[in-house]
C-alpha cells in the first residue's frame, strides 16, 4: 500500500514537471508571436495599463545619455528628452542627430512611435546613432512612455 502511494507521487511529479516544460516554451513562442504580427496598442489600453512610477525607475536608464527634467538642458550623449511625446523627431536645434533622424524630421513622437522604437531603435531608424538595444518587455516601454508623457 504505502510502496503504491510512493510510486503515484512520482508519476504525479512527471506529470507536474512536463505540465511546467510544455508551459515554459509555449510562452516565448507566445511572445516572438505577437511582436510579428506588429502588435500595437490603443493609446488607451496603454495609459490603463501603465504605472508612471515604474516608468520612473525604467527612465534612470535613458538618464545616462540623456536629459529629462528640463527643457533647457543640454543633450549628452543623446538629445534632451523633456516633452518628446508629441513632439517632430530630431527637433532640436543644439543636438547633432544622425541623417537616419534628421530625414524623419516631419513625423511625430506619437505613443505608437515611441513604442516601436523604444522596442528596437535600429530597427525604426536604421543607422540611428542611439546605441540601445531595446526595452523587450512591452510593459516597460507602456510604463516608461507614461512616464515620459509627464515631462511637460
Ligand atoms: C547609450 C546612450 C543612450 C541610451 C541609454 C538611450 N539613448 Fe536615446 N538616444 C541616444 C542617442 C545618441 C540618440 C540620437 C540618435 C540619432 O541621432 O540617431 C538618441 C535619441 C533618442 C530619441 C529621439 C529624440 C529626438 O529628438 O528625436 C528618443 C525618443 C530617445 N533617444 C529615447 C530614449 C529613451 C526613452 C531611452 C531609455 C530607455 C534612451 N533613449 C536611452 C542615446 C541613448
Amino acid at each position: 500500500m504505502k510502496k503504491s502511494l510512493i510510486k503515484n507521487n512520482s508519476i504525479v511529479k512527471i506529470i507536474v514537471v512536463s505540465l511546467c516544460l510544455i508551459s515554459c516554451q509555449s510562452n516565448p513562442s507566445k511572445e516572438v508571436a505577437s511582436e510579428t504580427n506588429n502588435y500595437v496598442p490603443e493609446k488607451n489600453d496603454m495609459l490603463q495599463a501603465a504605472d508612471i512610477s515604474v516608468g520612473q525607475t525604467i527612465s534612470l536608464r535613458c538618464g545616462a545619455c540623456h536629459s529629462l527634467s528640463k527643457a533647457d538642458e543640454p543633450g549628452k550623449i543623446g538629445p534632451n528628452l523633456f516633452g518628446i511625446v508629441g513632439a517632430k523627431h530630431a527637433r532640436r536645434a543644439d543636438y547633432a542627430y544622425s541623417d537616419a533622424l534628421k530625414q524623419l524630421k516631419d513625423r511625430t513622437w506619437t505613443v505608437d512611435n515611441l513604442y516601436k522604437w523604444l522596442r528596437d531603435p535600429e530597427a525604426y531608424a536604421p543607422g540611428t546613432l542611439m546605441p540601445y538595444a531595446g526595452l523587450m518587455d512591452p510593459q516597460d516601454r507602456l510604463d516608461l512612455i507614461a512616464y515620459l508623457m509627464t515631462l511637460k
